[in-house]
């Protein structure tokens, strides 16, 4: 059964999610690596006898508190709306394969949320000792959540041949931990938890760098200094943990990533390649920012420069996140779901029995479907409706109309029998075709497919230019 698409004009499902998503990774993560900065940093205020350091902290652990447990607690609810509509097919995957991953998520998720506001409720109010074992507890609980979390979301990238095994079985069940210590599953939690840690010390940057460098020269270059070497791990190790990453990714996602490097020269970067180079540039400046301007002048080290690092962070997590998205590509999870929400095993089925037979939008159990007065529409109208359900459905979930990666300007250029061929090319997907690398197959039964040539055709309602070149060749994913 195909659920009802969720079609959003100009950015497409993909950036609501996305969007929701880069915040909710910036502020998740720095959740597990700020609660660990807290309870060392206040461990070593305590050794030495720092009293203004404790000042600074108690105040940046208010700050955490507000922006873990009301903007990360907020955002995380915000994703689960938000694919629930994008993509019902894969949540339901996910659910029904994970549930007691959830299920353990929210124990820890709550111990983590009750001990952040203990912690900060009870500074100067119970012994230090027992404080610093609640922040001792809250940063264990909050690293579990990321342990559990970590196994569902790279099971959507590699589920690992036991549960692709199984899939569709019923049995799936029975593979649960096959699924969740699947194969990116390690260097994925290494590469996290870097990333949690080094934003620790990206927050505490802003709040550090408000305190008064003249009146509290000492203090603020000891903490300044101090939070910048938080940075250090993930610059030695992010390298080795992303090669291991990279190397447990499926091949042809790394093919995807190794086209675009080798052809930087000739200019035709891929999205993966572009996305990990901003990545590595973003983080290559935050660590020059962070010594020249930091940890060097600590005392005259502003907001806007924090403000900055924050913005780099911001802008490395977004690529980075996108360049998991496209690796992942044409799958939702892969080898086994495309998308769109399509299956691999059900692409024969669909192209048997056609692929809107199933589609909910048309079925007799959708008795006020706008789209069920199809039937008594004229023939034209009829088709360009049922060619906009094919386009909703199977390419929706990658393409706007308009907006983000459009049909319209994609197609710009092309007359009824290119877009035809294009269609007929998706639809055949031999093993050379260029578009397997990061589109899935198009399914249907002819008439269908026809449905989907006439709707794209009113995309591009602009009539070819006389100058376009007669024959298109396949463009590499840009
Ligand atoms: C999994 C995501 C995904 C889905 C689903 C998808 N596409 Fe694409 N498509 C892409 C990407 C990525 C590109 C490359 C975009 C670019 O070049 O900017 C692309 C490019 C295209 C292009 C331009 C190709 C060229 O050679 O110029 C066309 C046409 C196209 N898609 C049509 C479709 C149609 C029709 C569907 C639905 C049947 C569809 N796509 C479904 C991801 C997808």
């Amino acid at each position: 059964m195909n659920y009802p698409f969720w079609d959003v004009p100009i950015i497409g499902s993909g950036w609501v999610l996305g969007g929701i998503a880069i915040f909710h990774v910036m502020v998740s993560h720095f959740a597990v690596g700020g609660g660990l900065y807290l309870p060392l940093a206040e461990r070593k205020a305590r050794l030495e006898g720092r009293d203004d350091w404790l000042e600074v902290l108690k105040k940046h652990s208010k700050f955490f508190l507000v922006l873990t447990g009301v903007f990360g607690a907020v955002t995380g609810v915000a994703i689960w709306f938000s694919i629930g509509l994008a993509n019902p097919e894969a949540t339901s995957t996910l659910i029904h394969n994970f549930v007691f991953g959830w299920a353990i998520e929210y124990v820890f998720f709550l111990v983590e949320l009750t001990t952040a506001a203990i912690y900060y409720y009870t500074w100067d109010k119970i012994s230090p000792g027992l404080h610093l074992k609640i922040g001792y507890l809250y940063a264990a609980t909050s690293w579990l959540t990321l342990v559990i979390i970590n196994g569902i979301l790279t099971f959507m990238l590699t589920p690992g041949a036991t549960w692709l095994g199984v899939a569709g079985s019923g049995s799936e069940a029975s593979v649960f931990w096959y699924a969740f210590f699947n194969p990116t599953y390690f260097p994925s939690l290494i590469l996290r938890t870097l990333v949690a840690v080094s934003l620790a010390a990206v927050w505490a940057l802003v709040t550090t760098s408000r305190i008064d460098g003249f009146t509290q020269g000492k203090l603020k270059t000891s903490i300044v200094r101090w939070s910048v070497k938080w940075l250090i791990p993930s610059f030695l190790l992010m390298p080795v943990a992303f090669a291991w990453y990279l190397y447990m990714v499926p091949e042809s996602g790394r093919q995807l990533m190794n086209l675009g490097i080798s052809t930087i020269g000739a200019g035709t970067f891929t999205h993966v390649t572009r996305a990990i180079l901003v990545s590595v540039m973003a983080s290559a400046t935050i660590a020059a920012l962070a010594y020249f301007v930091a940890y060097r002048n600590p005392r005259t080290f502003k907001t806007g420069w924090a403000l900055s690092v924050l913005f780099l962070a911001f802008a490395a997590t977004a690529a980075t996140e996108q360049a998991r998205e496209m690796l992942r590509k044409p799958f939702v999870i892969g080898q086994f779901m495309y998308s769109n929400g399509i299956r691999k095993s059900e692409v024969e089925k669909f192209n048997r029995e056609g692929y809107l037979t199933h589609t909910m939008w048309l079925s007799p159990e959708t008795p006020d479907s706008p789209y069920r007065k199809v039937g008594g529409l004229p023939e034209a109208d009829r088709t360009l409706l049922k060619g906009e359900l094919m386009f909703r459905g199977q390419c929706a979930s990658c393409h706007t109309r308009d907006g983000y990666r459009a049909l319209g300007s994609l197609l710009r250029d092309r007359d009824e029998k290119s877009i035809r061929n294009i269609v007929q090319t998706l639809h055949e997907y031999k093993e050379d075709s260029p578009y397997r690398a990061f589109m899935p197959p198009l399914v249907g039964k002819e008439d269908e497919i026809e449905a989907l040539v006439q709707y794209l055709r009113t995309l591009n309602a602009a009539p070819p230019k006389p100058e376009a070149p007669a024959t298109q060749t396949a463009r590499v994913d840009r």
